[in-house]
C-alpha cells in the first residue's frame, strides 16, 4: 500500500494536503521571523549576527509530522543563507542551527542540510485561500534566499512536475502489476501510458523557462543551493562543516533534483542502472549484481529523500520485474518490447532536454563570466570565490556534464537489442 509510505495516487510524492507554512507556537516565533525575511537579511549581509543571536531552541514542543517539516524547512534556509549569505563562507554552524537541524532531520529521515524535499516538495502554499489545493496557478512558494519570482518558479516547476508525476507513478505501478499477473495487454496499455506521461514530465521541466531566467538562477540563486560536499575550491574544509557543539564535521551535498523520488521510481521500474561516474561498464558486457558499485551518485541521493520515500523505491526495487518480463515474452509479442523501450526512449529524452537546460543555466552562464571579467553582480561567497578556468560542478557536487550524460547514456539500452 503506497500510503504507508507517504506515497499519495493523487499527489504522488508530495504531499497529500497543503504543507505547514507558518508553526504556530509562539515559542518558535523567533525562527519564523528571521526566516520569513531571509531575503532582505541576505541583502544587508545581517543573517549570520541576527543567526548568533537567537536562542537555541528545542524541538520538544514540535507536535506532529508538518510542524517537523517546517522546521526541517525553516532551518535549511537558515542553515544555507547562514553559511554562503555574506562574502565569505564559514565553516561553522552556531548551535542555535546546528543541534535542533540535526534532530528534526533525524526525526524525517533525512540529513541536516538543504535537500528537495525541503525546498520544493514542502514549500509550496496557496496564493489565494480556495478549497482546490491542486489549482496550480494559485501556487506559490513559502520560503525563499532571494525573494525572486525566478526562485520562486525554480522550486515551483519541480512541485508542478511531482504533481503531474502522480499519473506516471499509478500507471508505472499498474504497469508492475500487470506483469505479476502475466497481462501482457494490461501491461502493453500501461506502457503505452507510461511513455507519453514521461514525455509530458519532459514538457512541464522546459516550463523552467517561462519564468526562471538563466541569468538570475545562476548567478543569485544557484550559490545558496549548494551543500558542503566537494566545495573546497569555494572555501569551505574539505571535511564539511562543523554544527554547534559537534566535535567532527559533517559532509553532504547540496539540493539536486537527483533527489526526486519520482525519476528515481522510473529507473527502479524500468532497471534502469547508474554506475559511479567514469565506471560504467561497456555495453552488452554481463553486469551482475557485484559488479555494480553500491555508490553512485544516484543511489547516494536516495539517503537525501524522506526516510518513508526511501523505504518505498527500496522496496519497489526488490519488486522490480517488468524488464525480465519483456526479455521472457518479448519474442512472442513484439509490442511488449516496443511499449517498454518506447518509456525507455523517453526518459531519456527527457535526460536530453535536462541536458539542455544545464547548458542555458549553468554552462552557458559560467562562460558569461569569463566575459563579464568582474564579479560584481555576484552576490554570495560562492559565486564570488570561484575563480576563472575553475571547473563548473553542480550543487550536488557532480561534475555536471559528463555525470548527466553517463546518466542519460545509461539510459539507453533498450529491449529490443536483445535478440
Ligand atoms: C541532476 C541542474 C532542473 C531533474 C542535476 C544536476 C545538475 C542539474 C547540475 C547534477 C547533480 C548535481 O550535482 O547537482 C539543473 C538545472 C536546472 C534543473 C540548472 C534548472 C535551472 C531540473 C528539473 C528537474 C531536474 C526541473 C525535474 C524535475 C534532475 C534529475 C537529476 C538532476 C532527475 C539527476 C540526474 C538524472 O537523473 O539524469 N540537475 N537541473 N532538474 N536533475 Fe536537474
Ligand atoms: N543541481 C542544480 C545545479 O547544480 C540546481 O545548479
Amino acid at each position: 500500500n503506497m500510503e504507508d509510505f507517504d506515497v499519495f495516487p493523487n499527489t504522488g510524492f508530495l504531499p497529500n494536503e497543503l504543507p505547514l507554512s507558518k508553526l504556530p507556537q509562539d515559542y518558535y516565533q523567533p525562527w519564523e521571523n528571521l526566516v520569513n525575511n531571509l531575503p532582505s537579511l541576505i541583502l544587508t549581509k545581517r543573517i549570520r549576527k541576527l543567526v548568533e543571536k537567537l536562542p537555541v531552541l528545542s524541538t520538544e514542543y514540535l507536535n506532529s509530522e508538518p510542524e517537523y517539516r517546517r522546521a526541517y524547512q525553516i532551518l535549511g534556509f537558515l542553515g544555507h543563507g547562514y553559511i554562503w549569505g555574506t562574502d565569505e563562507p564559514i565553516n561553522k554552524l552556531p548551535e542555535q542551527l546546528g543541534k535542533p537541524w540535526i534532530e528534526v532531520a533525524d526525526h524525517l529521515g533525512l540529513p541536516p542540510i538543504a535537500t528537495y524535499a525541503g525546498l520544493c516538495l514542502w514549500n509550496f502554499k496557496q496564493i489565494i485561500p480556495s478549497d482546490n489545493i491542486w489549482d496550480l496557478d494559485n501556487l506559490t512558494t513559502i520560503n525563499t534566499f532571494t525573494g525572486s519570482i525566478d526562485e520562486s518558479w525554480f522550486y515551483l516547476v519541480s512541485v508542478y512536475f511531482e504533481y503531474t508525476g502522480s499519473f506516471t507513478l499509478k500507471v508505472g505501478m499498474d504497469a508492475l502489476k500487470a506483469a505479476y499477473e502475466n497481462n501482457d495487454a494490461k501491461l502493453i496499455e500501461n506502457l503505452q501510458n507510461l511513455a507519453e506521461s514521461i514525455d509530458h514530465l519532459g514538457s512541464v521541466m522546459m516550463k523552467m523557462e517561462e519564468m526562471c531566467d538563466p541569468h538570475v538562477f545562476y548567478f543569485r540563486i544557484r550559490p545558496f543551493l549548494a551543500g558542503w560536499k566537494n566545495m573546497a575550491d569555494l572555501g569551505l574544509d574539505k571535511d564539511g562543516i562543523i554544527y554547534g557543539n559537534e566535535t567532527k564535521p559533517r559532509n553532504y551535498s547540496g539540493g539536486s533534483n537527483a533527489q526526486s523520488s519520482l525519476i528515481q521510481f522510473l529507473d527502479i521500474l524500468l532497471d534502469v542502472k547508474h554506475y559511479p561516474t567514469g565506471e560504467r561498464p561497456a555495453p552488452h558486457q554481463p553486469v551482475t549484481e557485484d559488479s555494480k558499485s553500491e555508490s553512485s551518485f544516484m543511489d547516494i541521493q536516495r539517503k537525501y529523500m524522506p526516510g518513508q520515500h526511501h523505504d518505498f523505491l527500496d522496496k519497489l526495487q526488490k519488486a522490480s520485474r517488468i524488464r525480465d518480463y519483456v526479455l521472457e515474452h518479448g519474442e512472442s509479442n513484439p509490442d511488449l518490447i516496443l511499449s517498454y523501450d518506447a518509456c525507455l526512449a523517453m526518459l531519456k529524452s527527457f535526460r536530453d532536454k535536462h541536458i539542455q537546460i544545464v547548458t542555458r543555466y549553468i554552462i552557458l552562464q559560467a562562460k558569461n563570466k569569463v566575459k563579464m571579467g568582474s564579479t560584481s553582480t555576484m552576490r554570495s561567497g560562492l559565486a564570488k570565490l570561484k575563480k576563472q578556468g575553475q571547473e563548473e560542478k553542480g550543487t550536488g557536487g557532480t561534475s555536471l556534464l559528463p555525470f548527466l550524460k553517463q546518466c542519460r547514456d545509461e539510459t539507453g539500452d533498450p529491449a529490443a537489442g536483445n535478440w
